[in-house]
């Protein structure tokens, strides 16, 4: 296994039904081609995720993406010219050529346009979309970095595309119609309110499980010790030898991360899962942390603030 910045390589293995990392704006996904069983089989094997949990499938540009669905409807098209190629996700009624196992045989797809310049490299050289989850064991933290995913997958997969740091650091916003309505799955990278300005109030049906929405489980993006959340002064009085994930103010005389000093929520969603990472391996035993205002970002901040969290506590 190895990491670098192929795109030769990287098509090679992926023309041969291999699974190559690859890095997005959002965060690195584990990709193979979206139109091959035997390669669609591999991902669920590599991230050892139930094959009720459906994939989402990348494609260069629009024209590529008209293969894949029925039909682009209006609010799609719109939301398209706007913010794609980008961190939005849309579930579509699906044409035929898409395989079973990407939808769990449901009739829509998740499809979506990345922005970042080297996963649109490597579609440009591809005949084929790529079908990609996140690049992390299922259920743990999502990685922003190539290394995230060779300290995870290393060795189960033959290549990590090297892209760097990923620019937004929460999976993509995801959106879909029902009877007439848009609903929003999964709060992500782009905020809803932007969305808002541009389609009006959007109904959220955030954690609803699967298979008719996102696989949203409760527990998810989970580092392996328990995270705590709540007000900060008072755990922090409670458990002395816990490190923590800060929004915005420094402890000092601990473990603390903060997530943005000057409160920019852009920036604590860029830091949020390597933070996690970081204060997962530390040697302190447990992670405390706060919920962030519910502006912008905040609000997928949040959503996978909680989903990590340890519940009942
Ligand atoms: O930003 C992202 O979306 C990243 C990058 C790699 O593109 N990908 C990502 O994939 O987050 P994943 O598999 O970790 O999350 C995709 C979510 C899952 O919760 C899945 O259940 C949902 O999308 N999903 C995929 N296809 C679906 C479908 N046909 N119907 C309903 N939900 C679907
Ligand atoms: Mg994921």
């Amino acid at each position: 296994m190895s990491i670098g910045t192929s795109l030769s390589l990287a098509a090679d293995l992926l023309r041969q039904d291999e699974l190559v990392a690859i890095p997005t704006e959002t965060v690195y996904g584990l990709a193979g081609n979206a139109l091959s069983p035997d390669a669609l089989v591999k991902i669920f094997e590599v991230k050892n995720r139930p094959t009720f949990d459906p994939l989402i499938v990348h494609c260069k540009d629009r024209k590529d993406l008209e293969k894949y669905v029925l039909e682009i409807p209006a609010w799609a098209s719109a939301l398209m010219d706007q913010y794609c190629p980008g961190p939005l996700t849309f579930l579509l009624d699906r044409q035929k050529n898409i395989p079973d196992l990407v939808t769990s045989g449901l009739p829509r797809v998740a499809i979506r346009i990345p922005a970042h310049p080297l996963v649109q490299q490597l579609l440009q050289r591809l005949p084929f979309p790529l079908a990609a989850p996140s690049a992390n064991p299922f259920g743990y933290i999502s990685p922003t970095e190539a290394l995230h995913v060779h300290a995870q997958l290393g060795g189960k997969i033959p290549y990590i595309l090297d892209g760097g740091p990923c620019g937004i650091g929460l999976e993509s916003t995801i959106i879909g119609e029902e009877e007439g309505r848009l609903v929003i799955y999964r709060a992500g990278g782009l905020a809803i309110e932007e969305l808002e300005r541009l389609c009006g109030p959007l109904e959220r049906r955030l954690g609803s499980s699967a298979p008719h929405a996102p696989g949203m489980l409760q527990s998810h993006y989970a580092p392996k010790k328990k995270l705590l959340l709540g007000n900060l002064e008072k755990l922090c009085m409670e458990y002395p030898e816990a490190s923590v994930l800060s929004f915005q103010i420094s402890l000092p005389d601990r473990k603390n991360l903060v997530l943005s000093p000057q409160g920019d929520m852009k920036e604590a969603a860029r830091n949020l899962f390597a933070y996690l990472r970081q204060l997962d391996i530390s040697p302190e035993p447990l992670i405390i942390s706060e919920l962030v205002p519910e502006y912008g970002l905040g609000p997928a901040i949040n959503d996978r603030l909680l989903r990590a969290s340890t519940p009942s506590l």
